[in-house]
């Protein structure tokens, strides 16, 4: 239980790796506040699983793409838990085709989220965390494609090479005040982001997995406990959770 009395914020927290996080940091002792977006039923069967396992937590709806509603995110954690400790800035989409083909509100809702969002809730933790002066945790999940890129995914591609070029940046800010922040690479992980994806992209894509298969959300889950929980002397660093992918 070494996250006992720590309060964590996962953005993402209904569904695919942010469910993991969640469940994850809930177990290690944290008081977990899942966020969603739409999905309320989700967000509340993870709670669900944090209680009944002995756990504390709360449900956080917030459009991450809007600065006030992080505000207010925020706000109600440290109305109910009274401080807030750990920032796991997980929530992201994709809408992928080629840039030929790509719209404006593809690349507008890509980057608004993926990128700006990490920015909002980054920006509304601050001074409360700043306030405590007990340290804490950022830990923003980009992707392989942010250190790669990839064919049909420039939106994507850009906004988790900004996310990285940001946790560099903030981690230079924040060292001082003993705030850690880190980036998680994730290649290839099972989720319902990934599901989509026609066969043959997936096909194409195992053979350069160097482990042989894809992850799974609680293999990234793994990765942000030790970040959260130790790892004191680590910041600004970007870790790669591919299986390989991107040697
Ligand atoms: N899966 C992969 O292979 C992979 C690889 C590299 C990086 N990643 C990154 O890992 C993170 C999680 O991906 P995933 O595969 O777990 O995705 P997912 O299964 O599609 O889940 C996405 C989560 O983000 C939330 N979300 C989306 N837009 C939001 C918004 N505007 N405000 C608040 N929450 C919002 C969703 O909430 P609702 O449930 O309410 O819709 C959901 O909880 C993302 O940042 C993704 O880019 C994933």
């Amino acid at each position: 239980m070494t996250l006992q009395g720590k309060v964590a914020l996962v953005t993402g927290g209904s569904r695919g790796i942010g469910r993991e996080i969640a469940l994850t940091l809930a177990r290690a002792g944290a008081a977990v506040a899942v966020n969603y977006h739409n999905n309320k039923a989700a967000a509340g069967e993870v709670l669900g699983k944090i209680e009944n396992a002995g756990g504390k937590g709360l449900v956080v709806q917030a459009d991450i793409t809007v600065f006030g509603e992080c505000e207010k995110m925020v706000k109600a954690i440290l109305d109910h838990f009274g401080r807030i400790d750990i920032l796991v800035n997980n929530a992201g989409i994709r809408r992928d085709t080629i840039l030929a083909l790509m719209q404006e509100k593809d690349w507008d809702i890509v980057i608004d989220t993926n990128l700006k969002g990490m920015f909002n809730c980054c920006k509304a933790i601050l001074r409360p965390l700043l306030k405590q002066k007990s340290g804490g945790r950022i830990i923003n999940i980009s992707s392989i494609a942010g250190l790669m890129g990839n064919s049909g995914q420039t939106n994507y591609a850009a906004a988790k090479g900004g996310v990285i070029a940001f946790t560099k940046s903030l981690a230079k800010e924040l060292g001082k005040r003993a705030i850690t922040v880190n980036a998680i690479a994730p290649g290839f992980i099972e989720t319902e982001m990934t599901e989509s994806l026609p066969e043959t992209v997936k096909n194409d894509l195992l053979p350069h997995i160097s482990l042989g298969r894809y992850g799974k959300p609680q293999e990234v889950a793994e990765a942000v406990l030790f970040l959260a929980q130790g790892a004191g002397y680590i910041t600004g660093s970007v870790l790669s959770i591919d299986g390989g992918l991107s040697l």
